[in-house]
Formats: structure tokens, C-alpha cells, sequence
């Protein structure tokens, strides 16, 4: 697959680590571990294929409402991946960077979060985006409150405010738009996972459950992105014509 047809934006909700180990009477626990080495083999083959950019959702706001114990084991798995992690970012030319309310996140993950970003900055390949302590509905209200303070302070008109000033004021303004969404566990929902952004996104859908996802079943569901005829509202015969100079500029 050449990297042209891949998407540019590739972005993950990693779930059914739970269910996995429930399946197998084990701890929800050891679905962790598993979905975290499950994880680090879709980075480096995404950085290797030549994806821009890769999304995980790997712990959302209300991630927080789970038992104490498992949110404890989740923030220590996070901040242990981080650390030993970093080598295989750098060996794969990853730049990290993440999204959501980190301040929440423990001293000691947020500490490792900020050492990768940190180290991986001189990094010119894929961005790996980890979505921590995130939720759409939050950081679209956080962009409201800063284009509200820029209205109230006569900085800006009302009028003035449209789709691209939203944009730039969300946190992940960074990003272009997910081309893809993959959900594993077969739920059919976003779950508050990049609201804003998922206006025209591919999705798909996979029963499996994420320890079990394989650079096999990546690879298929990422030739059947590149089948599918992406029309952002237009008709078929427009897209025939080529894209609308607001696209050509993106
Ligand atoms: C969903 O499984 C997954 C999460 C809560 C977070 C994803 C976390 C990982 C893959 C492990 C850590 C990741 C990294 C990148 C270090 P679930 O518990 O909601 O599964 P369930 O729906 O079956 O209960």
C-alpha cells in the first residue's frame, strides 16, 4: 500500500481489554497489560508503514469513574510504557505529544509524559498523540470559554467566530482531522472520542477485542479505507473532478 492511500490521521479506541481477560478469568488487569504490548506493536508498524499521525484513547475523562484500583494500575501502566517506551520512539523517529486534562494525571505519569514529549521533540516522524484524561464534550467547552473571554474582553466580534476559529482553539488544534477511527470490542459509538474532528472520519468497526488485534487485521481494515470513496458532502461525480480548493489547501 503506498503511503498516498493510507490515512494521514489514524486514530484508535483501544477497547475490550476487560472483556478479554473476563473471557479468560483473569484479572481486568492482565487485558491491560496485553492491550498495552497490543499498543506498542501498532506505533511501530503505523511509524514504519508511514501513517502521519496516530491517535490512541487511552484513558478518557470519565476513565476516572472506574474502580480506584484499576484507575491506580492503568496511571502506573501508563507511566512505566512512557518509560520504557521512549528508546522505541526514538529508535522509530516518534514525536509524542498528548491531548486531554493531563493535569489530573498522577505527579509521577505526568512526569513521564512530560520527559517523552520533551525528549521526542526533535523527532520528524510519525506524531503518536496519546488521548489521556481526554473527552470531546470538555475540550470543545474549554474552546468556547477561550473564544467567550476573547468576545467579553472586545477582542472579537460574534460574528467573527466560525468552524476555523473553533478549530484553533481546540487543544488538538495541532492535528489535521482523523481520516480514520478505529473502534475495536464492536461498539458503535465514539464514547466522547474527538467530537469536533470525526465530522467526516472513516470509521470502522471491529468485533475483535483489542488484545487481540493484529497488524494482519490493521492491515485489511487499512485497504478498505483506501477502497472507500470519501465525498465530504459532495456528490460522486464532484469528487470524479477533483477536490474543491478548500480541500486542495488542506
Ligand atoms: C479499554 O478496555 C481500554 C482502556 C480503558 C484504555 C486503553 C489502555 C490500554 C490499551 C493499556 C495502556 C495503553 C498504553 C498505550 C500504555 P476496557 O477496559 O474498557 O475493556 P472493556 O470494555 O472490555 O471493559
Amino acid at each position: 500500500m503506498t503511503a498516498a492511500k493510507l490515512p494521514r490521521h489514524l486514530a484508535i479506541i483501544m477497547d475490550g481489554n476487560g472483556r478479554w481477560a473476563e473471557l479468560r478469568r483473569r484479572d481486568r488487569t492482565f487485558g491491560h497489560l496485553k492491550g498495552a504490548r497490543v499498543a506498542k506493536e501498532m506505533i511501530e508498524h503505523c511509524a514504519q508503514i508511514g501513517i502521519e499521525y496516530l491517535t490512541l484513547y487511552a484513558f478518557s475523562s470519565e476513565n476516572w469513574l472506574r474502580p480506584r484500583t484499576e484507575v491506580t494500575f492503568l496511571m502506573k501502566l501508563l507511566g512505566r510504557h512512557l518509560r520504557k517506551e521512549r528508546r522505541t520512539l526514538m529508535k522509530n523517529n516518534i514525536r509524542f505529544s498528548v491531548i486531554g486534562d493531563i493535569e489530573r494525571l498522577p505527579g509521577a505519569v505526568l512526569e513521564e509524559v512530560s520527559l517523552t514529549i520533551e525528549e521526542t521533540r526533535i523527532n520528524t516522524g510519525m506524531n503518536l498523540v496519546f488521548a489521556l484524561s481526554y473527552g470531546g464534550r470538555q475540550e470543545i467547552t474549554a474552546a468556547v470559554r477561550n473564544i467567550a473571554r476573547a468576545v467579553a474582553a472586545g477582542e472579537i466580534q460574534p460574528e467573527e467566530i466560525d468552524e476555523s476559529m473553533i478549530a484553533a482553539n481546540l487543544q488538538s488544534s495541532f492535528l489535521p482531522d482523523p481520516d480514520l477511527i478505529i473502534r475495536t470490542s464492536g461498539e458503535y459509538r465514539l464514547s466522547n472520542f474527538l467530537l469536533w474532528q470525526a465530522a467526516y472520519s472513516e470509521l470502522c468497526i471491529t468485533k475483535t477485542l483489542w488484545p487481540d488485534f493484529s497488524l494482519d487485521e490493521l492491515t485489511q481494515t487499512l485497504q478498505q479505507f483506501t477502497s472507500r470513496e470519501r465525498r465530504f458532502g459532495r456528490t460522486a461525480e464532484q469528487v470524479r473532478q477533483g477536490p474543491t480548493s478548500q480541500q486542495a489547501m488542506v
